[in-house]
């Protein structure tokens, strides 16, 4: 297959789920990505297939059933069928939900073992090791705490147990090879890294069968009946399956082009066992493995019993959908881990969604529905002088966006639509469409202005359509586009220019209403709780009262330690007149890395007695989890008492 063919189509994978426990914020994120990336592939008019589903054998699955008391296939009937149903209520467009008890799932895990079988890659031995009865699994030293079982506190057994192996160790040296000849194969870099570091060990072979007199439900070894496969044997499989393998056109079409979507919990099955799998198999390996962080939830802010009440999944029913699919996809870097919270969707549901975005929308289509009756206006001027940055920024947007999206670095897409967001309200206030319509001479102007603006809201549109399918819908069929790939497609948002004059304008309700930022879930359940919550930071200010900050740039002219403390540093900084400051930075600079440095003060602030020495303003710096504390400065050589606005 050419790479031109290649371009055109996009496989995309979740991991399948377990079915022990219910869906929840992390599986929602997964699959809420794979729709995004899915969607913004079919807007680019590629052919698509995107695969999520369930996996559902092994002892972990066994064991939810038996605490139920219900048979394992109904208890996965039941879980399964939640995390259905949450997919279809997250509007998530994938083309097969799989499930590892699918009959064609059995069968092509059962081609597969049979085939690795045949060509001598699995083989029969006899495996002693620490077994622990209490989890009927066998741990290595290194898993057990003083020698005992973690969960159980109990010593494991020493027991034998004949079992059949894949022989993993004989690819190590072509996965090597593979990974590093493949730059993307698996991406972030840090998780290929990761990968390549696991390899630097050897290799062992991978133990892929289970007795059935311990674990049952499996899926059955075709070479031998009194055992099942290994539960990741078979889920891995599930890539294959999803696409009709082997004889179904769609194998063929799409598995050249099967990008795996997991957080980093699985890269070694993924990045390690599959692959050598694949190897073994005589199947062409997948085109990349793509790994993003973890969700944690934030509760540090809060009282401790509060931390777990929120169940993020709930968010949507109060938010709306469009909303958290928007936080999750603006507020975690694809890679790294970020920390859920309400407040910090309801933040940004108030600023971006209903301030910058929403309230855009409805000024552009009123101003449309009032000057030119409902209808897009004929530009009868030609371009003013800020139209050019209008049209080039778009072109520019575009461009980032596209980045963000081929790159998986969702965040920075969003980025750069917001700063075409940003704009358009600048344009507005700019060219004040208001005072051009009171007069017949700059009749041509307005019209021009108005059409930007609304050309400018179908870019938008269109860029939206992955992130939130609803409010695309919503602006584009208000401006009289409509959806259809035709018209909505990316390539609709080449060229400036593209939205016909005359078509029909819709004023509507307000797309976000702004959310009483003290009336959260948890805000109303702390209230019920009678926990006191810390009041909300992000209140917002008036200029005046920013201006009420008189923010300085200093340079450190002489720093000292402060004695008997640990990371108080008194210094003489020049911010105009001299000043001593006391901080407490020592931990992270010493005070010959200060001196010489240039540092924003806080000059208006009342002064402080810190171990005894008194100080006369405060220093700016940020805390960063990874990097700890990092001083704001300035990145030129500007001159010290400057003042900062
Ligand atoms: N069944 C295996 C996968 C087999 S794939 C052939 C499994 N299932 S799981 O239910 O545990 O799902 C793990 C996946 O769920 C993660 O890789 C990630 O996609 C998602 N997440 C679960 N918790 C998560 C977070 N807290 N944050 C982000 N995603 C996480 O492993």
């Amino acid at each position: 297959m050419t790479d031109s063919q290649k371009d055109n189509r996009f496989y995309i994978t979740t991991p399948i789920y377990y079915v022990n426990a219910a869906p929840h914020i992390g599986h929602a994120y997964t699959t809420i990505v794979a729709d995004v990336v899915t969607r913004y592939k079919r807007l680019t008019g590629a052919e698509t297939f995107f695969l999520t589903g369930t996996d559902e054998h092994g002892d972990k699955v066994m064991r939810a059933a038996a605490a139920k008391g219900v048979s394992p296939k109904q208890y996965a009937d039941e879980i399964s069928g939640l995390f259905k149903g949450l997919w279809v209520d997250l509007m998530i467009t994938n083309d097969r939900f799989i499930r590892t008890t699918d009959p064609d799932h059995i069968g092509v895990v059962q081609s597969i073992l049979q085939k690795v079988y045949d060509s001598g890659d699995i083989y029969f031995a006899k495996y002693g090791g620490l077994y622990c009865v209490g989890c009927e699994r066998f741990y290595t030293e290194r898993e057990l705490v003083d020698g005992k079982c973690p969960d159980h506190d109990t010593t494991p057994e020493y027991i034998e147990e004949s079992n059949y192996f894949f022989r993993m160790s004989t690819y190590q040296d072509r996965l090597i090879d593979h990974i590093t000849g493949n730059p993307d194969f698996i991406r972030p870099e840090r998780y290929r890294n990761e990968v390549l570091s696991f390899l630097k060990e050897p290799l062992e072979d991978l133990c892929i069968s289970r007795p059935k007199t311990r674990i049952s439900w499996g899926i059955e070894l075709p070479f031998d009946d009194k055992y099942v496969c290994y539960v990741w044997f078979d889920a891995l499989i599930n890539y294959l399956t999803g696409l009709g393998y082997p004889d179904d056109p769609k194998f063929k079409k799409f598995w050249p082009v099967c990008r795996h979507l997991t957080a980093k919990d699985i890269i070694k099955p993924h990045g390690i066992y599959w692959p050598t799998m694949l190897m073994a198999a005589g199947i062409p390996l997948y085109q990349s493995l793509n790994v993003h962080g973890y969700w944690t939830i934030e509760a540090s802010k809060m009282s401790k019993s509060l931390g777990n009440i929120v169940n993020p999944l709930s968010l949507k029913d109060k938010y709306g959908l469009d909303a958290f699919r928007y936080y999750l996809m603006r507020e975690m870097s694809f890679g790294l881990d970020s920390s859920f919270s309400e407040e910090a969707l309801v933040a940004r549901l108030n600023a971006d969604l209903a301030n910058d975005l929403g309230n855009l929308v409805n000024r552009a289509l009123t101003m449309a529905a009032k000057y030119f009756d409902s209808r897009v206006p004929d530009p009868k001027d030609g371009p003013g002088p800020t139209d050019g940055d209008l049209v080039e920024t778009a072109a520019r947007v575009r461009a980032d966006y596209i980045e963000g999206m081929e790159g998986f670095a969702f965040h920075k897409a969003l980025i750069a639509v917001w700063e075409l967001v940003s704009l358009l309200n600048r344009y507005i206030v700019e060219n004040q469409p208001w005072e051009l319509a009171k007069t017949e001479e700059t009749a041509g102007r307005l019209s021009r202005v108005i059409y930007n603006t609304l050309e400018g809201l179908r870019f938008l549109g269109v860029f939206l359509v992955p992130f939130m399918p609803g409010t695309a819908e919503k602006i584009l069929t208000r401006l009289g586009v409509g959806t259809t790939a035709a018209v909505a497609g990316l390539d609709s948002t080449a060229a400036w220019g593209g939205l016909a004059g005359g078509l029909p304008i819709t004023v509507a309700e307000a797309l976000f209403p702004r959310v009483d930022a003290s009336q959260t879930i948890v805000r109303e359940e702390a209230k019920k709780m009678e926990v006191h919550v810390e009041p909300i930071v992000a209140d917002l200010i008036s200029y005046e009262e920013f201006q009420k900050i008189d923010l300085r740039l200093g340079i450190v002219t002489a720093a000292e330690a402060v004695p008997k403390s640990e990371k108080l540093i008194k210094m003489t900084v020049d911010i105009g007149e001299e000043r001593t400051i006391v901080a407490g930075i020592g931990k992270q600079y010493t005070p010959e890395q200060m001196v010489g440095r240039r540092i924003v003060v806080v000059a208006n602030l009342k002064p402080a007695k810190l171990m005894g020495v008194e100080s006369r303003g405060m220093l700016l710096a940020v805390v960063d989890e990874k990097e700890g504390l990092s001083l704001v400065t300035v990145d030129k050589e500007a001159a010290p008492g400057g003042r900062l606005s």
